[in-house]
């Protein structure tokens, strides 16, 4: 198939666009580099030997992504493209619900114009809310505790409806758990501008001297070690998934599909960050403080309806996760260059 990927050159999608050729289909990228450098492309090109089409631009401009589809084969879309930051989301609400709505209301209308219905959209597991029990079904009711997860939410719902109005498009909601790790090869990696806010990449660079300590945000939660329990998955299982959801999409009889992506397995703080001591082969610096606003205790999937439905399951230990981070760090201690 020729696949467009929206935010193709992010964390997420870098990953996804290689397996996609792997798997013998063509793709082209559309992203407006606000989250990402151009460096990562040449890398993209050079993994996969093939010259990859970068449209740079922003997906809410309507007249751009029509004139994508009006001039370009499409089969199916991948939809990455949006701000992911929960704290950045609660101080600049309307950005996010501009960028996260916005470039989905464009996409979806060039889509429906030119009668391409395959639509693989990154939804979150923070669509659970803040009272899910453990582990997490597709079933569950939806809700969030702040604007970047209720973008998820409505972004969910906004394409059920789409569905329900022409019932022949075929849609993957995937609910992404905790993404970490990097490409073997380590030049393909996770680079958070500014201070880190997710675990894995703040030990990455406490690792490589870029911060001090990990400051760790509670341990007094009802888990076995006191920490905090995430169902972190390989971005490499991660993208597999997808691969496997756009087959599936080509199969299925229904119009909306939704699938949990994580590995079914919780790991606390503290879990974490021993697996990134022995990927690094010393200990790291941390101190224990106060939990972080809007928390929760404990997070992590069943996978159970994605492994029998798409025949994947995330198969990469958290070792193999810290190891390929810590490649891609130590390789890339200041994340891509800028030129
Ligand atoms: P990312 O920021 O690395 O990638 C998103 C890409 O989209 C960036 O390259 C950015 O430049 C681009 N982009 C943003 N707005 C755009 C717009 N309006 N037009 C064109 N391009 C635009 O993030 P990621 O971690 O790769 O996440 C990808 C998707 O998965 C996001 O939708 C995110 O919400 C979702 N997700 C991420 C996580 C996670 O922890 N990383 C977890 C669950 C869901
Ligand atoms: C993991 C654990 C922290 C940093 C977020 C989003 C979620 C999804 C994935 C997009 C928690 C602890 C963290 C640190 C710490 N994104 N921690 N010190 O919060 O589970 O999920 O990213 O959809 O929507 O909320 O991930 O990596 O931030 O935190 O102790 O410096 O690590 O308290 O227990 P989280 P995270």
């Amino acid at each position: 198939m020729r696949v467009l990927v929206t935010g193709g050159a992010g964390y997420i999608g870098s990953h996804t666009v290689i397996q996609l050729v792997a798997a013998g289909h063509d793709v082209l990228i559309v992203d407006n580099f606000s989250n990402a450098k151009p460096a990562v492309v040449h890398r993209l090109e050079s993994i996969t030997g093939v010259k990859l089409p970068v449209h740079a631009f922003d997906l809410r401009d309507a007249d751009r992504t029509e004139h994508l589809f009006a001039h370009e084969q499409i089969d199916a879309v991948i939809h990455f493209a949006g701000l992911k930051a929960v704290g950045e989301s609660m101080e600049q609400p309307l950005a996010y619900y501009e960028n996260n709505l916005g470039s989905t209301f464009s996409l979806v209308r060039a889509m429906a114009r030119h009668d391409i219905t395959k639509l693989v959209f990154s939804s979150s597991a923070t669509v659970y809310g803040h009272n899910a029990p453990v582990p997490m079904k597709e079933d569950f009711p939806t809700s969030a505790t702040n604007p970047y997860g209720w973008t998820k939410v409505m972004v969910e719902q906004i394409l059920r409806d789409v569905a329900v109005a022409q019932p022949r498009w075929r849609i993957a909601l995937l609910r992404y758990f905790n993404p970490v790790g990097a490409h073997p090869s380590g030049t393909i990696g996770e680079d958070p501008s500014g201070i880190p806010n997710n675990l894995v990449p703040y030990i990455s660079q406490v690792a490589v001297g870029r911060r001090e300590k990990l400051r760790i945000f509670g341990d007094d939660y009802s888990t076995p070690d006191g920490t905090a329990v995430r169902d972190y998955i390989h971005v490499e299982d991660l993208a597999a998934g997808h691969v496997a959801a756009l087959a599936r999409l080509a199969s299925t009889d229904r119009a909306v599909s939704t699938w949990n992506l994580g590995t079914g397995t919780g790991s606390s703080v503290f879990d974490v960050l021993h697996a990134f001591e022995r990927a690094v082969g010393h200990d790291l610096p941390y101190e224990v403080v106060g939990r972080r606003a809007g928390d929760i205790a404990a997070s992590y999937a069943d996978p159970g309806r994605a492994n029998e439905q798409l025949g994947w399951t995330a198969t990469r230990s958290l070792d193999n996760m810290c190891a390929d981070a810590w490649r891609w760090q130590s390789q890339n201690p200041d994340g891509y260059p800028d030129a």
